[in-house]
């Protein structure tokens, strides 16, 4: 290997790897678009941005975590066609995954976007929006410019955003929910629901793209971020930090890369996120205008750790003393996902062609749902969709969405 290659395979890569994942789209575009950006103004909120323009009454909401952290959440009450009828409306909550927010949901057109559908079919949707995105970044004590704002990994997503966003739709809705995740978005409800947490304010839950084991994400990039991503490196070289894909460093480290000679980031992006069948050129170029979003570091650390270990744990400290102080035992504890209680409802649908959640691993999943009960358990294999699909691709609203909001309607208690 040459010495490029030894200094950018490691940590690099795995930046690279684990960022496109969710852009779906061409790098080199992202990043003239990374660069120039700044130009969103999202001080009006994502309701004003994206949602009243397309005729939807839309409220903004905020609601604080037991750590503090304040989280917009976005209400689309009641479809086009207005509120009327007096029937009590069925609320679904919409979870994103890594590295976007809840903007996602909304950039299609009304008639293909999950989140306009929902509402025209009847239900009270409510979109949240991740710590440390764009309309998620105040808190109520700490700087996100400080490290301590970033000291958090997928666990307090698990731990403490999504009982607060549950909880708060639960209370304002007086019902149960319905909850819909993409890719990270599955994976905290899957942890959550292992723990016995949430399931007593939820009708149903669907999960699109899976992701609860990385271990098979068979790409020569994939292979690579599993050798490379010992905690140590990263540890070392970003810390406890923002991870923000648009920043200057990052964006440096992926263009040092892909201007390697042999390297072509556009194959290499394919490769990694899969192949989308279905998505929009415009839509795309939305996207790009909105997103990636930032995480934690630790946060990818995690998620690279659940790649390399093959099981579902939390947060490993990497040391025996660190992980005794937080856990009380040497290595971190596992969730196990055969704990999901049998009766929940689950609706899970997942492409052929998604190489993050890749169908081994999504075959691993429903091996330790094998107890589940037959009729609250929907599984659903699209095999020309990939990761990005699911929730942008135009052709869901055929293929995946009727049969998620079937679903909801069989389970509404
Ligand atoms: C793609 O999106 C644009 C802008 O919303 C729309 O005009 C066009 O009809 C869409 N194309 C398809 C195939 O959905
Ligand atoms: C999960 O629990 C089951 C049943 O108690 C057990 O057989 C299995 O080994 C556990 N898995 C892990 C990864 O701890």
């Amino acid at each position: 290997m040459s010495y490029y290659g030894k200094i950018l395979t490691l940590s690099h890569i795995i930046l690279l790897g684990l960022f496109v994942q969710v852009s779906g789209s061409r790098l080199t575009r992202w990043w003239d678009m990374a660069v120039g950006r700044g130009d969103v103004d999202a001080s009006a909120g994502l309701c004003a941005l994206a949602v009243a323009p397309h005729g939807y009454k839309c409220e903004e909401h905020q609601v604080v975590t037991t750590d503090g952290y304040i989280l917009s959440m976005q209400r689309i009450p009641f479809g086009r066609n207005g509120g009327a009828g007096g029937t009590r409306r069925q609320p679904v909550l919409l979870q994103h995954g890594v590295l976007v927010d809840g903007i996602t949901w909304l950039l299609n057109s009304p008639q293909e976007s999950l989140a306009f559908i929902l509402a025209d079919s009847g239900f009270d949707v409510w979109i949240s929006n991740t710590r440390g995105t764009r309309f998620s970044r105040q808190h109520t004590s700490l700087d996100p410019k400080s490290r301590s704002y970033w000291d958090w990994s997928w666990d307090e997503l698990v731990s403490t955003d999504l009982p607060a966003i549950v909880d708060f739709v639960y209370k304002q809705s007086a019902q149960k929910l319905h909850y819909v995740g993409h890719s990270l978005g599955t994976l905290v409800a899957l942890a959550s629901f292992s723990e016995g947490k949430l399931v007593d304010k939820l009708k149903s839950a669907a999960l699109l793209s899976p992701v609860a084991y990385l271990t098979h994400m068979e790409t020569p990039l994939g292979i690579l971020c599993a050798k490379a991503f010992v905690g140590e490196i990263i540890t070392n070289w970003l810390g406890v930090s923002e991870f923000n894909p648009a920043s200057a460093i990052v964006v440096n480290l992926l263009k040092g890369f892909c201007s390697q000679p042999g390297v072509d980031c556009y194959d290499l992006m394919t490769s990694f996120t899969g192949n989308n069948c279905c998505l929009n050129a415009s839509t795309v170029e939305l996207f790009l205008k909105y997103e990636p979003q930032p995480t934690s570091t630790k946060t990818m650390v995690h998620l690279a750790q659940t790649f390399r270990d093959g099981v579902l744990t939390k947060y490993d400290y990497e040391r025996k003393d660190l992980n005794m102080e937080s856990y009380g035992q040497t290595t971190p504890p596992v969730y196990n996902l055969t704990n999901i209680p049998a009766d929940l409802p689950l609706f899970l649908s997942y492409g052929g062609k998604d190489l993050l959640s890749d169908v081994s691993d999504v075959a691993q999943l429903l091996d330790d749902l094998k107890q589940h009960q037959i009729d609250k358990l929907s599984v659903q294999f699209l095999k020309n969709f990939a990761h990005a699909d699911f929730v942008m691709g135009v052709t869901a609203k055929q293929v995946v969405y009727p049969s998620m909001i079937s679903f909801f309607h069989d389970h509404d208690k």
